[in-house]
């Protein structure tokens, strides 16, 4: 991987090492960048904290939302409560405390579950496998799959509209760097596969163009006895993931990329030691991101940035304006006073605007944009 040789432009005081080193103590850096912490970007350092609104009007805003109420919703795959979507993404949630009693199949794109809460195991087109919390999982669009929650099952499905996820490109870290491909582990047509296969009416229920169709047979046609090739289901969970870290530098958001689909990638924020140098920044630095919408899934642990969040909470972070950590959160990673982070998050940045769905109605902080504010 090679990039052009560039020379910054340096005015007034500044640090020549982005996130590091700042020309004077309590003074701010804010990063403007584009296409996602890739593009071109500049680094300003501010007298004031880039956050330090005192008043905000206008529909653009950040947002927070507590899913839990929604997450304890049982439901189905076709009846999900959708959250937020554009052309190229819809994310939505649901849970399930029994056997799903049809089969599903989305003939509008892949799905990925990240499983929030719960264990049980999944039976799909290429055999059985088991799932835990922490999981995410795959599903090929097409395939058909059901669910036998052993324990009160809660996730987030994210459907990749008329398009696939991929793995990222690790670049100078290596392809087995963060997970190694060998630890996705797929379905196998094993003993509790061939004994759920019957000759007792099924019913699939297939999503396209966001209608469900109800399609009957006289058995179950989960029947395969065998299978090759390389299109599957797989499963990975956060505790595979190997995050990247520098104990001098603190890595933008896009190190923790997990997948990535068209126009929008999924990231994993998991335990990590906090950056240890007395001159790097140990918390998110300020930053628009004025390319992607930035939705971020609280899934366990304690969020190092942010105040008053807690698991099952999402917030979004539309492009066009300025974030970064809370004020508390912004005052002990001065402080150097925390030597690692057990947050376990999700992030969906998406290329285009995220509309937000009616499910969303009634679970929203409505005071979140303050929540900057000293003391808030
Ligand atoms: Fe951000």
């Amino acid at each position: 991987m090679a990039k052009s040789i560039s020379f910054p432009h340096c005015e007034g005081e500044v640090s020549r090492q982005a996130h590091a080193d700042l020309p004077q103590q309590g003074r701010y850096e804010r990063e403007i960048g584009r296409s996602g912490f890739y593009g071109p970007a500049s680094h300003l350092h501010h007298r004031h904290p880039p956050t330090g609104w005192s008043d905000w009007n206008g529909p653009l805003k950040p947002r927070a939302y507590d899913l839990n109420p929604l997450l304890r919703r049982c439901s189905s795959p076709q009846d999900a409560t959708q959250l937020l979507a554009n052309a190229h993404c819809q994310v939505r949630v649901w849970s399930l405390d029994a056997a799903m009693p049809q089969l599903f199949r989305n003939g509008d794109g892949d799905d990925l579950l990240f499983i929030h809460q719960g264990a049980g195991e999944l039976f799909c087109d290429f055999g059985h496998l088991s799932y835990r919390d922490g999981d995410y999982i795959l599903i090929p669009r097409g395939t058909m799959w059901r669910m036998e929650p052993a324990s009160p099952t809660a996730m987030l499905m994210i459907e990749a509209s008329n398009g696939a996820y991929q793995l990222p490109d690790k670049g100078l870290a290596g392809a087995h760097a963060l997970f190694d491909e060998a630890m996705l582990e797929l379905p196998r047509i094993d003993d509790a596969f061939l004994a759920q296969q019957s000759e007792t009416p099924w019913q699939l229920v297939i999503k396209r163009r966001g209608v469900p169709t109800t399609v009957s047979y006289p058995f179950n046609p989960l029947d395969a006895i065998g299978w090759h090739g390389n299109l599957s289901v797989c499963r990975i969970n956060w505790r595979d993931i190997r995050p990247l870290m520098s104990h001098r530098y603190h890595l933008p958001p896009s190190a923790h990329t997990t997948f990535v689909a068209e126009r929008f990638v999924v990231c994993t924020f998991v335990p990590r030691p906090t950056e240890s140098d007395p001159g790097a920044l140990c918390v998110p630095f300020y930053h628009s991101n004025d390319d992607f919408d930035e939705l971020i899934f609280y899934h366990a642990g304690d969020f190092f940035s942010r105040d008053n969040i807690k698991p099952g909470m999402l917030t979004l972070h539309p492009c066009g304006f300025t974030h970064g950590p809370h004020p508390k959160a912004f005052a002990a990673g001065a402080a150097h006073s925390k030597t690692f982070s057990d947050e376990v998050a999700l992030m969906l940045d998406a290329r285009d605007a995220l509309d937000v769905y009616p499910g969303l109605d009634g679970v929203e902080l409505q005071n979140y944009v303050n929540s900057w504010k000293p003391g808030a």
